[in-house]
C-alpha cells in the first residue's frame, strides 16, 4: 500500500515503515560520530523504548557503549492492512540495525504497568542477560490500570492552583488562539500522579531487585521535566508536575535503597522536545515552537538524540555525576538559560496567528511531529507501494 500521513488533532494516524527505518538509522549514524563515555552500560532495560527519549536512550546505549538491551513498549503492530504504529516500526528498525551490529535487542509489547509485563521482562533478563546494569523509565501513557486494585487512572493536564489562560497553537495550521484550563480537582490530581508518578517506577524497581536482576553498580534512571515560569501553571504547577515530583521524591527514595549495593537512582530532567506525549499538553506546543527557533538560532538546539547522548556523556557516566540542589540531572540546562528565556518570552508576548510561521519554528516542528511517524524523510519514496506488515524480529511472545 501506499502510505500518507493522516493527521487527527495531535496525532498521526499512519506510520510509514521505511521513514521510520530511516528516522532510526539518522539517530543511530549520529551516535556513531559521537566521543563516547568510557564505560558505558553493558545490559540495559528500557521502559518506554519505542518513541521519544526511550528509543533514543536505546540507540545511545546500543551504537555507543555497545549495550544488550531489553525494550519494553505498547505499540499497535499493523492490523487488516493497516499501518502500524510509528513506535512499531522504529522497534523494528532498531532491532534490525542492532542485529546486524552483532548486539542482542529483545522487546515485548505490552503494559508495563501490569505484573505479567513485569514478569515476561525479568524472565528475559534471567534467561539472556543475567542482569542488567541501566534501567531507563521512559513511560508516558495517559492512563493506568493499577495492577493490584485493578483500578484504572487516566492522567489530566490542568493547573493545581488557579484557572490558567494563555496562548496556545493549533500545531497543523499555525492558529494562535486563547485557551482556558479549569483548576484540576483533588481527585485528578491524585489520578495523574498515580499514572505519571513514582509508583510504577518503584514496583518496576522493587519486583527487579527482588528477582536479583540488578547488577550492583546499577544505575536507574527516570525522566522528568520541569520548564520555564510561562509554562509552569500548566507544566510545573499543573497535574503533570504534581506527578513530576512525585518521581523525583521516588528517586531520592530509590537512590538510598539501591546505594546499598553500590546502585544509583536519579531522575534526569530533560529539555522540551516534540514527541506524542507533549504535543498533548495543551500551550507547549506553541512554547516548543518558540523554544526550538531560540535556541537553533543560538546553535544550542537538541533533539532526543542529542540529549541523551550529552546525559550518557557528561552525566551518568562521568567520573562524577552532576546534579542539582535537590539531586536531579539536569540536561534542561541549555532551555532554561537565561538567554533562551528572554527569546522565548519576547516572541511569547507578540506572537499571533498573522505572525507565527516566522517568529516560531513552525517547519521545525512539523518536520519532528512528522518524523515521529516516519514522514518528511527527502530519501523515503513515499508514493511508493510498501507493505504495512513488519515483524520485530526479537519480539518475546
Ligand atoms: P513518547 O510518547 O515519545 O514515548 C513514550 C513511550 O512509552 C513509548 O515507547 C510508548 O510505547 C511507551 N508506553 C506508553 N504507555 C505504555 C504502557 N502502558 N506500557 C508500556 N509502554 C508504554 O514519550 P517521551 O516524550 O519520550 O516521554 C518519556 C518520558 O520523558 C516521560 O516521562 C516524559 O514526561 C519525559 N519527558 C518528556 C519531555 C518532552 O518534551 N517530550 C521533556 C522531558 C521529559
Amino acid at each position: 500500500m501506499v502510505i500518507k500521513p493522516k493527521i487527527r488533532g495531535f496525532i498521526c494516524t499512519t506510520a510509514h515503515p521505511e521513514g521510520c527505518a530511516e528516522s532510526v538509522r539518522r539517530k543511530i549514524e549520529y551516535v556513531k560520530q559521537q566521543t563516547q563515555p568510557a564505560q558505558g552500560p553493558k545490559k540495559v532495560l528500557v521502559l518506554g523504548a519505542s518513541q521519544g527519549f526511550g528509543l533514543s536512550t536505546r540507540i545511545v546505549s546500543t551504537f555507543g557503549s555497545n549495550a544488550d538491551t531489553l525494550g519494553v513498549f505498547f505499540e499497535k503492530p499493523s492490523m487488516k492492512g493497516r499501518p502500524a504504529s510509528g513506535g512499531w516500526y522504529m522497534s523494528a528498525a532498531f532491532e534490525a540495525e542492532a542485529a546486524k551490529a552483532g548486539r542482542y535487542a529483545k522487546s515485548i509489547n505490552g503494559d508495563a504497568f501490569s505484573n505479567e509485563i513485569k514478569a515476561k521482562a525479568i524472565q528475559a533478563i534471567k534467561d539472556d542477560l543475567g542482569q542488567v546494569d541501566l534501567v531507563v523509565y521512559s513511560l508516558a501513557a495517559p492512563r493506568r490500570t493499577h495492577p493490584e486494585s485493578g483500578e484504572t487512572f487516566s492522567s489530566t493536564l490542568k493547573p493545581r492552583e488557579e484557572v490558567y489562560s494563555n496562548k496556545t497553537v493549533n500545531s497543523q495550521t499555525g492558529e494562535v488562539s486563547n485557551i482556558t484550563l479549569d483548576i484540576a480537582s483533588p481527585q485528578e490530581i491524585a489520578d495523574t500522579v498515580a499514572v505519571m508518578g513514582g509508583e510504577d517506577w518503584k514496583m518496576w524497581t522493587h519486583a527487579l531487585q527482588e528477582a536479583g536482576v540488578l547488577a550492583d553498580n546499577c544505575i536507574n534512571i527516570a525522566y522528568s521535566y520541569l520548564g520555564p515560569e510561562v509554562t509552569h501553571p500548566i507544566y510545573k504547577g499543573g497535574t503533570i508536575g504534581a506527578a513530576k515530583r512525585d518521581l523525583e521524591a521516588t528517586a531520592l527514595e530509590l537512590d538510598t535503597e539501591m546505594k546499598k549495593s553500590g546502585g544509583r537512582a536519579f531522575v534526569s530532567v530533560n529539555k522540551a522536545l516534540v514527541t506524542q506525549a507533549s504535543s498533548a499538553i495543551p500551550v507547549i506546543p506553541l512554547y516548543i515552537s518558540l523554544l526550538y527557533r531560540t535556541m537553533k538560532e543560538k546553535g544550542v538546539h537538541e533533539g532526543c538524540i542529542e540529549q541523551i547522548q550529552r546525559l550518557f556523556t557528561e552525566h551518568m557516566y562521568a567520573e562524577t555525576i552532576p546534579v542539582d540542589e535537590s539531586g536531579r540531572i539536569r540536561v534542561d540546562d541549555w532551555e532554561l538559560r537565561e538567554d533562551v528565556q528572554d527569546g522565548v518570552k519576547a516572541a511569547w508576548v507578540d506572537v499571533k496567528t498573522e505572525n507565527f510561521k516566522t517568529l516560531a519554528d513552525y517547519d521545525g516542528y512539523q518536520d519532528d511531529f512528522l518524523g515521529l511517524f516516519g514522514f518528511g524523510f527527502d530519501n523515503v519514496n513515499y508514493d511508493a507501494e510498501v507493505d504495512p506488515d513488519v515483524t520485530i524480529k526479537g519480539l518475546i511472545d
